[in-house]
Protein backbone atom coordinates (compact mmCIF):
# COMPACT_ATOMS: atom_id res chain seq x y z
CA UNK A 1 0.00 0.00 0.00
CA UNK A 2 1.48 3.53 -0.93
CA UNK A 3 1.24 6.36 1.10
CA UNK A 4 -0.81 8.30 -2.00
CA UNK A 5 -3.42 5.60 -1.17
CA UNK A 6 -6.94 6.28 -0.74
CA UNK A 7 -7.79 4.83 2.08
CA UNK A 8 -4.82 6.37 3.88
CA UNK A 9 -5.79 9.76 2.47
CA UNK A 10 -9.42 9.23 4.31
CA UNK A 11 -8.04 7.90 7.34
CA UNK A 12 -5.71 11.21 7.92
CA UNK A 13 -8.85 13.00 7.19
CA UNK A 14 -10.99 11.42 9.93
CA UNK A 15 -8.07 11.25 12.57
CA UNK A 16 -7.48 14.96 11.61
CA UNK A 17 -10.90 16.12 11.98
CA UNK A 18 -12.64 17.32 15.61
CA UNK A 19 -15.84 15.34 15.16
CA UNK A 20 -18.02 14.13 12.06
CA UNK A 21 -17.32 14.63 8.58
CA UNK A 22 -19.67 13.89 6.16
CA UNK A 23 -19.78 11.31 3.34
CA UNK A 24 -20.34 13.87 0.83
CA UNK A 25 -16.67 16.02 2.11
CA UNK A 26 -15.13 13.21 1.83
CA UNK A 27 -16.03 12.50 -1.57
CA UNK A 28 -15.16 15.76 -2.59
CA UNK A 29 -11.97 15.87 -0.57
CA UNK A 30 -10.63 12.99 -2.06
CA UNK A 31 -12.63 13.43 -5.95
CA UNK A 32 -14.08 9.80 -5.71
CA UNK A 33 -18.13 8.98 -5.55
CA UNK A 34 -19.33 8.31 -2.00
CA UNK A 35 -20.01 4.56 -2.78
CA UNK A 36 -16.13 4.47 -3.22
CA UNK A 37 -15.84 6.24 0.82
CA UNK A 38 -17.94 3.61 1.92
CA UNK A 39 -15.95 0.78 0.72
CA UNK A 40 -12.52 2.67 1.48
CA UNK A 41 -14.02 2.62 5.50
CA UNK A 42 -15.03 -1.21 5.58
CA UNK A 43 -11.55 -1.30 4.01
CA UNK A 44 -10.18 0.47 7.31
CA UNK A 45 -11.95 -1.44 9.43
CA UNK A 46 -10.96 -4.70 8.36
CA UNK A 47 -7.88 -3.44 9.57
CA UNK A 48 -9.29 -3.19 13.02
CA UNK A 49 -9.77 0.70 12.55
CA UNK A 50 -13.26 1.91 14.70
CA UNK A 51 -15.07 4.17 12.65
CA UNK A 52 -18.16 5.57 13.90
CA UNK A 53 -21.28 6.26 11.43
CA UNK A 54 -23.88 8.45 12.46
CA UNK A 55 -27.15 9.24 10.24
CA UNK A 56 -27.29 12.99 9.26
CA UNK A 57 -23.73 13.64 10.15
CA UNK A 58 -21.18 11.07 8.56
CA UNK A 59 -18.11 9.18 9.95
CA UNK A 60 -15.91 9.60 12.83
CA UNK A 61 -12.28 8.00 13.69
CA UNK A 62 -12.66 6.07 17.16
CA UNK A 63 -9.91 4.11 17.69
CA UNK A 64 -7.17 1.86 15.79
CA UNK A 65 -6.55 -1.73 17.45
CA UNK A 66 -2.67 -2.46 18.20
CA UNK A 67 -1.89 -3.49 15.01
CA UNK A 68 1.03 -2.82 12.55
CA UNK A 69 -1.71 -2.07 9.35
CA UNK A 70 -0.43 -0.14 6.38
CA UNK A 71 -3.36 2.62 6.46
CA UNK A 72 -2.12 3.39 9.87
CA UNK A 73 1.59 3.35 9.10
CA UNK A 74 0.92 5.55 6.53
CA UNK A 75 -1.64 7.96 7.77
CA UNK A 76 1.14 8.56 10.51
CA UNK A 77 4.23 8.86 8.70
CA UNK A 78 6.16 11.66 8.62
CA UNK A 79 8.84 11.34 6.20
CA UNK A 80 9.69 12.48 2.94
CA UNK A 81 10.25 9.21 1.31
CA UNK A 82 11.22 5.72 3.70
CA UNK A 83 8.64 3.95 4.36
CA UNK A 84 6.11 5.54 1.47
CA UNK A 85 5.56 2.01 0.70
CA UNK A 86 4.20 -0.58 3.17
CA UNK A 87 3.91 -4.36 2.79
CA UNK A 88 1.71 -5.42 5.95
CA UNK A 89 1.66 -9.16 6.95
CA UNK A 90 -0.28 -11.14 9.74
CA UNK A 91 2.62 -13.75 9.44
CA UNK A 92 5.68 -14.10 7.02
CA UNK A 93 8.67 -16.41 7.26
CA UNK A 94 11.12 -13.58 8.14
CA UNK A 95 10.65 -9.76 7.08
CA UNK A 96 13.76 -9.90 5.70
CA UNK A 97 13.34 -12.50 3.42
CA UNK A 98 10.37 -10.76 2.32
CA UNK A 99 12.36 -7.91 1.24
CA UNK A 100 14.97 -9.87 -0.85
CA UNK A 101 12.27 -11.71 -2.56
CA UNK A 102 10.64 -8.40 -3.44
CA UNK A 103 13.89 -6.77 -4.80
CA UNK A 104 15.23 -10.55 -6.55
CA UNK A 105 11.37 -9.52 -8.75
CA UNK A 106 12.98 -6.05 -9.53
CA UNK A 107 9.93 -4.74 -6.88
CA UNK A 108 9.86 -2.56 -3.78
CA UNK A 109 11.48 0.91 -4.60
CA UNK A 110 13.54 2.42 -2.25
CA UNK A 111 12.39 2.85 1.27
CA UNK A 112 9.63 0.28 1.09
CA UNK A 113 8.98 -1.23 4.41
CA UNK A 114 7.87 -4.73 5.42
CA UNK A 115 6.48 -5.38 8.50
CA UNK A 116 4.70 -8.35 10.18
CA UNK A 117 3.05 -9.19 13.62
CA UNK A 118 4.60 -12.13 13.32
CA UNK A 119 7.36 -14.39 11.81
CA UNK A 120 7.99 -17.93 11.34
CA UNK A 121 11.97 -17.87 10.73
CA UNK A 122 13.25 -14.54 11.60
CA UNK A 123 16.93 -14.51 11.90
CA UNK A 124 19.90 -12.67 13.49
CA UNK A 125 23.09 -12.52 12.30
CA UNK A 126 25.29 -16.34 11.16
CA UNK A 127 21.93 -18.07 10.90
CA UNK A 128 20.42 -17.34 14.51
CA UNK A 129 17.15 -17.61 15.19
CA UNK A 130 15.05 -14.92 16.08
CA UNK A 131 12.17 -14.64 18.71
CA UNK A 132 9.10 -12.88 18.82
CA UNK A 133 5.20 -13.38 20.10
CA UNK A 134 2.69 -12.67 17.82
CA UNK A 135 1.48 -9.01 17.87
CA UNK A 136 3.94 -7.79 20.46
CA UNK A 137 7.24 -7.09 19.12
CA UNK A 138 8.16 -4.47 15.79
CA UNK A 139 9.79 -6.62 13.17
CA UNK A 140 10.46 -5.14 10.18
CA UNK A 141 12.78 -4.51 7.18
CA UNK A 142 12.95 -1.79 4.65
CA UNK A 143 13.98 -2.40 1.53
CA UNK A 144 16.75 0.25 0.06
CA UNK A 145 18.43 1.08 -2.92
CA UNK A 146 21.28 3.83 -2.71
CA UNK A 147 24.18 4.52 -4.53
CA UNK A 148 26.75 3.04 -2.25
CA UNK A 149 29.71 0.35 -2.57
CA UNK A 150 29.68 -2.74 -0.91
CA UNK A 151 32.43 -1.92 1.70
CA UNK A 152 30.07 1.11 2.89
CA UNK A 153 27.10 -0.99 3.67
CA UNK A 154 28.01 -0.99 7.67
CA UNK A 155 26.90 2.87 7.27
CA UNK A 156 23.12 1.51 7.20
CA UNK A 157 23.48 -0.44 10.52
CA UNK A 158 25.04 2.30 12.05
CA UNK A 159 22.59 4.39 11.11
CA UNK A 160 19.90 1.67 11.60
CA UNK A 161 21.38 1.61 15.34
CA UNK A 162 21.80 4.89 16.57
CA UNK A 163 18.66 5.72 14.97
CA UNK A 164 16.98 3.23 17.30
CA UNK A 165 18.74 3.92 19.95
CA UNK A 166 18.32 7.49 19.90
CA UNK A 167 14.50 7.36 19.49
CA UNK A 168 14.27 5.39 22.34
CA UNK A 169 15.88 7.35 24.45
CA UNK A 170 13.93 10.19 23.18
CA UNK A 171 10.53 8.89 23.16
CA UNK A 172 10.76 6.47 26.47
CA UNK A 173 13.45 7.71 28.34
CA UNK A 174 15.33 4.28 28.53
CA UNK A 175 19.27 4.76 28.21
CA UNK A 176 19.27 2.02 25.12
CA UNK A 177 22.99 1.73 23.85
CA UNK A 178 24.66 0.04 20.90
CA UNK A 179 26.40 -2.91 21.23
CA UNK A 180 28.58 -3.49 18.47
CA UNK A 181 28.07 -4.50 15.10
CA UNK A 182 24.06 -4.86 15.05
CA UNK A 183 22.65 -5.16 18.65
CA UNK A 184 20.49 -2.25 21.06
CA UNK A 185 20.56 -2.72 24.59
CA UNK A 186 19.53 -1.33 27.76
CA UNK A 187 20.17 -2.17 31.26
CA UNK A 188 22.49 -4.83 30.14
CA UNK A 189 19.80 -6.81 28.34
CA UNK A 190 19.35 -7.03 24.50
CA UNK A 191 16.31 -5.25 23.17
CA UNK A 192 16.39 -4.99 19.53
CA UNK A 193 18.94 -6.34 16.76
CA UNK A 194 19.74 -5.51 13.60
CA UNK A 195 20.35 -7.70 10.76
CA UNK A 196 21.75 -6.37 7.56
CA UNK A 197 21.85 -7.86 3.82
CA UNK A 198 22.99 -6.99 0.66
CA UNK A 199 23.35 -7.98 -2.98
CA UNK A 200 26.08 -6.44 -4.85
CA UNK A 201 27.93 -6.22 -8.10
CA UNK A 202 31.52 -6.13 -7.76
CA UNK A 203 31.65 -2.16 -6.73
CA UNK A 204 28.01 -0.90 -6.06
CA UNK A 205 25.46 -2.44 -4.40
CA UNK A 206 22.37 -3.80 -6.27
CA UNK A 207 19.99 -3.39 -3.07
CA UNK A 208 20.21 -3.92 1.08
CA UNK A 209 17.85 -4.79 3.37
CA UNK A 210 17.85 -3.39 6.71
CA UNK A 211 15.99 -6.04 9.50
CA UNK A 212 14.82 -4.26 12.79
CA UNK A 213 13.36 -6.27 15.70
CA UNK A 214 12.60 -4.61 18.68
CA UNK A 215 10.89 -6.05 21.78
CA UNK A 216 8.36 -3.71 22.36
CA UNK A 217 5.56 -5.00 24.73
CA UNK A 218 6.91 -8.52 25.23
CA UNK A 219 6.04 -9.78 28.80
CA UNK A 220 8.81 -11.32 31.08
CA UNK A 221 7.02 -14.23 30.55
CA UNK A 222 8.26 -13.81 26.66
CA UNK A 223 11.69 -12.94 27.91
CA UNK A 224 12.33 -15.47 29.51
CA UNK A 225 11.42 -18.25 26.66
CA UNK A 226 15.05 -16.34 24.75
CA UNK A 227 18.38 -18.12 25.47
CA UNK A 228 20.14 -14.61 26.22
CA UNK A 229 18.82 -12.23 28.49
CA UNK A 230 16.27 -10.07 27.27
CA UNK A 231 14.01 -6.61 27.86
CA UNK A 232 11.43 -5.20 25.90
CA UNK A 233 10.20 -1.34 26.85
CA UNK A 234 7.43 -2.54 28.55
CA UNK A 235 9.51 -4.40 30.89
CA UNK A 236 11.60 -0.91 30.97
CA UNK A 237 9.13 1.46 31.13
CA UNK A 238 6.80 -0.43 32.99
CA UNK A 239 3.80 1.03 30.33
CA UNK A 240 2.69 -1.15 26.81
CA UNK A 241 4.12 1.61 24.12
CA UNK A 242 2.04 1.90 20.44
CA UNK A 243 3.78 0.41 17.57
CA UNK A 244 3.01 2.31 15.03
CA UNK A 245 3.47 5.29 16.66
CA UNK A 246 7.14 4.16 17.63
CA UNK A 247 7.75 3.05 14.28
CA UNK A 248 6.97 6.40 12.52
CA UNK A 249 8.86 8.42 15.57
CA UNK A 250 11.85 5.64 14.34
CA UNK A 251 11.00 6.23 10.36
CA UNK A 252 11.61 10.28 10.62
CA UNK A 253 14.80 10.02 12.83
CA UNK A 254 16.28 7.18 10.39
CA UNK A 255 15.51 8.93 7.03
CA UNK A 256 17.90 11.84 7.21
CA UNK A 257 20.65 9.35 8.88
CA UNK A 258 20.13 7.55 5.70
CA UNK A 259 20.93 10.16 3.36
CA UNK A 260 23.79 11.55 5.23
CA UNK A 261 25.32 7.73 4.73
CA UNK A 262 24.63 7.76 0.71
CA UNK A 263 26.04 10.89 0.65
CA UNK A 264 29.12 9.31 2.59
CA UNK A 265 28.98 12.19 5.25
CA UNK A 266 29.55 10.16 8.24
CA UNK A 267 30.65 12.50 11.04
CA UNK A 268 27.92 13.29 13.05
CA UNK A 269 26.43 9.64 13.01
CA UNK A 270 30.13 8.12 13.62
CA UNK A 271 30.14 10.66 16.50
CA UNK A 272 26.58 9.54 17.86
CA UNK A 273 27.61 5.63 17.12
CA UNK A 274 30.41 6.17 19.58
CA UNK A 275 28.46 8.08 22.14
CA UNK A 276 25.79 5.10 22.12
CA UNK A 277 28.29 2.19 22.61
CA UNK A 278 27.58 0.29 25.05
CA UNK A 279 31.20 -1.69 24.08
CA UNK A 280 33.88 1.31 24.04
CA UNK A 281 36.13 1.96 26.49
CA UNK A 282 35.50 -1.66 27.96
CA UNK A 283 36.78 -5.57 27.95
CA UNK A 284 35.47 -7.60 25.91
CA UNK A 285 35.71 -10.72 24.45
CA UNK A 286 35.36 -11.45 20.81
CA UNK A 287 35.00 -14.80 19.59
CA UNK A 288 34.34 -16.58 15.63
CA UNK A 289 36.57 -17.36 13.05
CA UNK A 290 39.57 -16.58 15.02
CA UNK A 291 40.86 -17.62 18.33
CA UNK A 292 39.16 -16.08 21.27
CA UNK A 293 41.06 -12.64 22.07
CA UNK A 294 39.87 -10.67 25.42
CA UNK A 295 41.08 -6.94 24.83
CA UNK A 296 39.37 -3.31 25.73
CA UNK A 297 37.52 -1.48 22.78
CA UNK A 298 39.05 1.32 22.10
CA UNK A 299 37.75 1.89 18.71
CA UNK A 300 35.16 1.90 16.37
CA UNK A 301 35.71 2.47 12.50
CA UNK A 302 32.79 3.51 10.50
CA UNK A 303 33.55 -0.07 7.90
CA UNK A 304 32.40 -1.56 11.38
CA UNK A 305 36.00 -2.59 12.42
CA UNK A 306 36.69 -2.76 15.90
CA UNK A 307 39.75 -2.29 17.18
CA UNK A 308 40.79 -3.82 20.36
CA UNK A 309 44.02 -3.45 22.66
CA UNK A 310 45.34 -6.47 24.08
CA UNK A 311 49.05 -7.70 25.78
CA UNK A 312 49.78 -3.77 24.22
CA UNK A 313 48.90 -5.07 20.61
CA UNK A 314 45.97 -3.36 18.61
CA UNK A 315 44.08 -5.99 16.94
CA UNK A 316 41.56 -5.04 14.08
CA UNK A 317 38.09 -7.19 14.16
CA UNK A 318 35.62 -7.28 11.88
CA UNK A 319 32.26 -7.40 12.23
CA UNK A 320 31.12 -9.90 9.79
CA UNK A 321 31.46 -13.26 11.61
CA UNK A 322 32.45 -13.18 15.66
CA UNK A 323 30.62 -12.47 18.58
CA UNK A 324 31.07 -10.39 21.18
CA UNK A 325 30.63 -10.36 24.88
CA UNK A 326 31.73 -7.62 27.55
CA UNK A 327 34.14 -9.41 29.31
CA UNK A 328 31.80 -9.73 32.78
CA UNK A 329 29.53 -11.86 30.73
CA UNK A 330 29.30 -15.53 31.33
CA UNK A 331 29.59 -17.41 28.34
P1 LIG B 1 26.45 -11.09 18.45
O1 LIG B 1 25.62 -10.06 17.74
O2 LIG B 1 27.43 -10.50 19.37
O3 LIG B 1 27.07 -12.07 17.50
P2 LIG B 1 24.06 -12.43 19.48
O4 LIG B 1 24.08 -13.65 20.34
O5 LIG B 1 23.24 -11.29 19.95
O6 LIG B 1 25.56 -11.99 19.34
P3 LIG B 1 22.73 -12.29 16.96
O7 LIG B 1 22.89 -13.11 15.74
O8 LIG B 1 23.04 -10.83 16.89
O9 LIG B 1 23.58 -12.94 18.08
O10 LIG B 1 21.20 -12.39 17.43
C1 LIG B 1 20.54 -13.63 17.48
C2 LIG B 1 20.38 -14.05 18.94
O11 LIG B 1 19.55 -13.13 19.62
C3 LIG B 1 19.70 -15.39 19.13
O12 LIG B 1 20.62 -16.45 19.04
C4 LIG B 1 19.10 -15.27 20.54
O13 LIG B 1 20.08 -15.55 21.51
C5 LIG B 1 18.81 -13.78 20.63
N1 LIG B 1 17.39 -13.47 20.44
C6 LIG B 1 16.46 -14.05 19.63
N2 LIG B 1 15.29 -13.42 19.69
C7 LIG B 1 15.47 -12.38 20.55
C8 LIG B 1 14.64 -11.34 21.04
N3 LIG B 1 13.36 -11.21 20.67
N4 LIG B 1 15.18 -10.46 21.92
C9 LIG B 1 16.46 -10.54 22.32
N5 LIG B 1 17.31 -11.50 21.90
C10 LIG B 1 16.81 -12.41 21.02
C1 LIG C 1 20.49 -9.89 15.35
O1 LIG C 1 20.41 -9.53 16.54
O2 LIG C 1 21.34 -10.65 14.92
C2 LIG C 1 19.57 -9.29 14.34
C3 LIG C 1 18.14 -9.67 14.56
C4 LIG C 1 17.25 -9.06 13.50
C5 LIG C 1 15.83 -9.50 13.62
C6 LIG C 1 14.94 -8.79 12.67
S1 LIG C 1 13.23 -9.13 12.98
C7 LIG C 1 12.79 -8.37 11.48
C8 LIG C 1 13.82 -8.79 10.45
N1 LIG C 1 13.47 -10.07 9.87
C9 LIG C 1 14.34 -11.02 10.19
O3 LIG C 1 14.25 -12.21 9.84
N2 LIG C 1 15.33 -10.52 10.93
C10 LIG C 1 15.14 -9.11 11.19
Amino acid sequence: MKRSNKAVQVLQDLQSADGFVSGADLARRLGVSRTAIWKLLENLRAEGITIESRPGLGYRFRRAADRVSAPRILAGLNTKWLGHEVLSHQVVDSTNQGAKDLAAHGDGGHGTLIVAERQTAGRGRLGRPWQAPQGRALLFSLLLRPRLAPGAVFGLTMAASVCLARTIQETTGVAALVKWPNDVFAEGKKLAGILTEFSAFPDVINYAVVGIGLNVNQTGNDLSRLDQPATSLRQLTGRRLDRVWFLGEYLSRLEGALEAVERGDLDALKADYDRLSLVLGRRVRVTGVMAPVTGRAVALAADGTLILEAGGRKIEVNCGDVSLRLDSDPD
